[in-house]
């Protein structure tokens, strides 16, 4: 059965493309879906892509990812400093969780410096626009692909 990777997005995130261009690129999430999912295509993968702006439908999300996807891509935008329930949700799935930003989070202001995200994720990719989607991606074929882990 083709695993199929959950990619989570937070709030603001269906504004890319005319939400500060200049921090977060010109792609817009529409753009950054087709890719993930040409992208996992070709590493034998599926893509489940979501966008909330509200963080009880993203805990939701991640609590039904437990039983039915094979790991989670996820960019919490603001609640990745603020979200204790996001962490909570994502340390009881059980799953491969990697982090991503577009922006260079430790270049910007001291409150974005702290995620709590990063302490259920595997890694954290961010700095690298629109293309870190498809970096986490090349990881997480890694983390499940068939070896099971990623000493493969
Ligand atoms: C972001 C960085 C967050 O600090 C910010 O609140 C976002 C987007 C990023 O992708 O760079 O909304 O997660």
């Amino acid at each position: 059965m083709t695993p199929t990777v959950l990619i989570l997005n937070g709030p603001n995130l269906n504004l890319l493309g005319v939400r500060e261009p200049a921090v977060y690129g010109s792609d817009t999430l529409a753009d950054i879906e087709a890719a993930c999912r040409g992208h996992a295509g070709r590493m034998g993968m599926a893509v489940d892509f979501r966008q909330s702006n509200h963080e009880g439908v993203l805990v939701d999300w991640i609590q039904e990812a437990r039983t039915r996807h094979a790991g989670i891509v996820i960019n919490a935008a603001g609640y990745t400093h603020t979200s204790v329930a996001i962490l909570d949700a994502l340390l009881a799935s059980e799953l491969p969780v990697i982090e991503v930003h577009l922006s260079n989070i430790h270049q910007r202001e001291a409150f974005r410096h702290h995620s709590y995200v990063s302490k259920a994720a595997r890694g954290m990719i961010c700095g690298f626009g629109a293309h870190g989607y498809l970096l986490a991606l090349d990881a997480m074929a890694r983390l499940i692909g068939p070896a099971g882990n990623d000493e493969a």
